[in-house]
């Protein structure tokens, strides 16, 4: 660290930049300069004391409070969908974890061989707490030599003490300096509310290096939004590791890997591994390629498919996507969805129109009658190719007095009847090529007592289904059919093909 720090001499300038109704307006560009080394030195020598420390998580005693501090602390998590009470009482400069560092992460490496980067976070009413905790976490664990600025970009915050208050403080932090600084070639793009762990950045520059035309992204660990507990994500290379992905109604969704490929890689626990898409919280990219590629879509809300239009971007028209195994972020996870109703379902159908040419209808379909066209048709091009399915759409049964009803993957481990909705989601299902019933990237299978379940798809036989022509979804391996109990149970019984065991499903073939 001290090595580090006598690059002081290296401006490092935090900008607010606020933007309201996504029309981008410099209301108010601030520079600093940081001064000492103050705040690296205070961290070094609080180490593990204090709440939260290394990373723990801090529990309150809310026997101890009076009703009316109860409220506050039951309101302030309401608000923001994390504990901001418990958020308040954590150091901005708080330790991490020792073991934030995969085992195998021995390199090191020539920051003078890697290029500085700029820093964008873009917030919406976070807490104070918590922006400023992502704030420090770079500043504290970012060599400065290749850290060039933070840019705070305002996008319609409503809270008042993030416009002056903010303000008052960073210019305590930093001196002002001159404003016409150019942004550096290279961007770190991220959420306000993450916490970065050593060495953080070095490794993902380092690859950007050898794959200038990718997007780069760490692997995201966990911060518990109760307890603000700092959680690894550990990768488990060997076991089931899994990516995130998206499915046929653009949703984020995660799949496993394919294990030949992971162990394909020469050093497999600690190399890059090429990704299909991007969790969109923090990425590092070269500007020119960024921009190049179009950046992000300005015609987008709020958030909800644009980390797939980036992904689709990369992936064929760059060098593609790289997780690296040795850099870890933490990222505070709120309930979803948070605060995206349709802005999300209108961005998916944009990247839709604007990227699936033909297989656009995959995705709308998906989305039962929402009716939404983007304004912008680019040049199109060809993705993922669905295959031939037998069939797809919502399950319903033939049975009148429930034929308002459909069949729903309500929860990852069953199945059962509910009101259809129309809107897709949990309640559409395909019959695949290789006949097995997919719900989004996961299969319908029956456990080994006939049980109904969700699971991984393993093209193995028991995932093999029909449907027949008398209406009939039969289980290829127990020739059981899918049968309605009641209003809302099903569950497999012997075929009959009595009107409980028929289903309205529509056929491709
Ligand atoms: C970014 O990409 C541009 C265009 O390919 C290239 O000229 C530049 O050197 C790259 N910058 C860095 C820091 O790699
Ligand atoms: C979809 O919208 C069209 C036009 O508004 C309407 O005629 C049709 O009934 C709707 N379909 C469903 C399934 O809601
Ligand atoms: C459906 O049947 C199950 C068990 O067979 C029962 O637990 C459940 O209460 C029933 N639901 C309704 C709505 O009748
Ligand atoms: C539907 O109606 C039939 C006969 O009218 C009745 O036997 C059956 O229990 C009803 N099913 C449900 C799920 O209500």
């Amino acid at each position: 660290m001290k090595l580090i720090w006598n690059y002081c001499c290296i401006v490092i300038i935090v900008v607010i930049i606020s933007c309201f109704n996504n029309y981008l307006t410099l209301n108010k560009i601030v520079e600093y300069r940081r001064f000492g080394n103050s705040h690296s030195d205070e961290r070094l020598q609080r180490m593990a004391v204090g709440p939260g420390e290394l990373g723990q998580a801090v529990f309150v005693d809310l026997s101890l409070f009076s009703n009316q501090e109860r409220k506050q602390y039951e309101e302030s998590q309401n608000k923001h969908g994390y504990n901001v009470f418990v958020s308040d009482l954590i150091s901005f400069h708080r330790s991490l974890p020792r073991n934030t560092v995969n085992k195998g992460c021995t390199k090191s490496y020539d920051i003078f061989e890697l290029p500085p980067v700029s820093v964008i976070i873009p917030f919406r009413d976070e807490s104070w707490s918590v922006l400023l905790r992502t704030v420090h976490s770079i500043l504290d664990r970012t060599p400065s030599y290749l850290l060039r600025e933070i840019i705070l970009v305002d996008d319609g915050s409503k809270k008042g003490e993030l416009k002056t208050k903010l303000d008052i403080y960073l210019s305590h932090l930093y001196m002002q300096r001159g404003i016409d600084q150019t942004i550096e070639d290279v961007i770190v793009v991220m959420d306000s509310h993450q916490e970065v762990a050593e060495v953080w950045l070095e490794p993902l520059l380092q690859q950007l290096k050898e794959t200038p035309r990718a997007l780069v992204v760490p692997v995201v660990d966990g911060i518990d939004m109760n307890t603000f507990q700092y959680k690894k994500t550990e990768l488990d290379l060997k076991k089931k590791p899994i990516a995130f992905s998206f499915d046929w109604r653009l949703m984020q969704t995660i799949m496993p890997f394919k294990r030949e490929y992971l162990l394909s890689r020469e050093n497999f626990e600690v190399s890059p591994i090429r990704l299909p898409s991007v969790q969109g919280n923090v990425f590092v990219a070269n500007k020119t390629i960024f921009q190049e590629l179009g950046g992000m879509d300005t015609g987008m809300h709020v958030w909800g498919g644009e980390q797939i239009e980036l992904a689709i971007k990369y992936i064929t028209c760059g060098d593609g996507i790289y997780m690296i195994p040795c850099s870890h972020i933490g990222h505070l996870y709120r309930p979803v969805p948070w605060r995206a109703g349709n802005t999300k379902i209108s961005n998916e159908y944009r990247v839709a129109e604007v990227w699936l040419d033909d297989y656009k209808q995959f995705v709308f379909e998906q989305y039962g009658n929402y009716t939404y066209k983007a304004e912008v048709a680019k040049e199109l091009i060809h993705f993922y190719v669905p295959e031939n399915l037998h069939a797809r759409g919502t399950i319903k049964p033939v049975l009148q007095n429930i034929s308002t009803f459909c069949l729903d993957a309500s929860s990852m481990s069953s199945v059962s009847l509910l009101q259809c909705h129309y809107q897709s989601g949990n309640q559409y299902w395909e019959l695949s090529a290789n006949f097995e019933i997919r719900h989004s990237v996961f299969c319908l299978a029956v456990d080994s007592a006939s049980h109904l379940l969700i699971d991984e798809c393993d093209f193995e036989h028991h995932r093999k289904w029909d449907y027949r022509s008398d209406n009939t979804i039969r289980h290829r391996i127990s020739k059981l059919c899918l049968t309605i109990i009641n209003k809302t149970e099903v569950n497999l019984q012997l075929c009959v093909g009595s009107v409980n065991q028929q289903w309205i499903w529509k056929r491709l073939r």
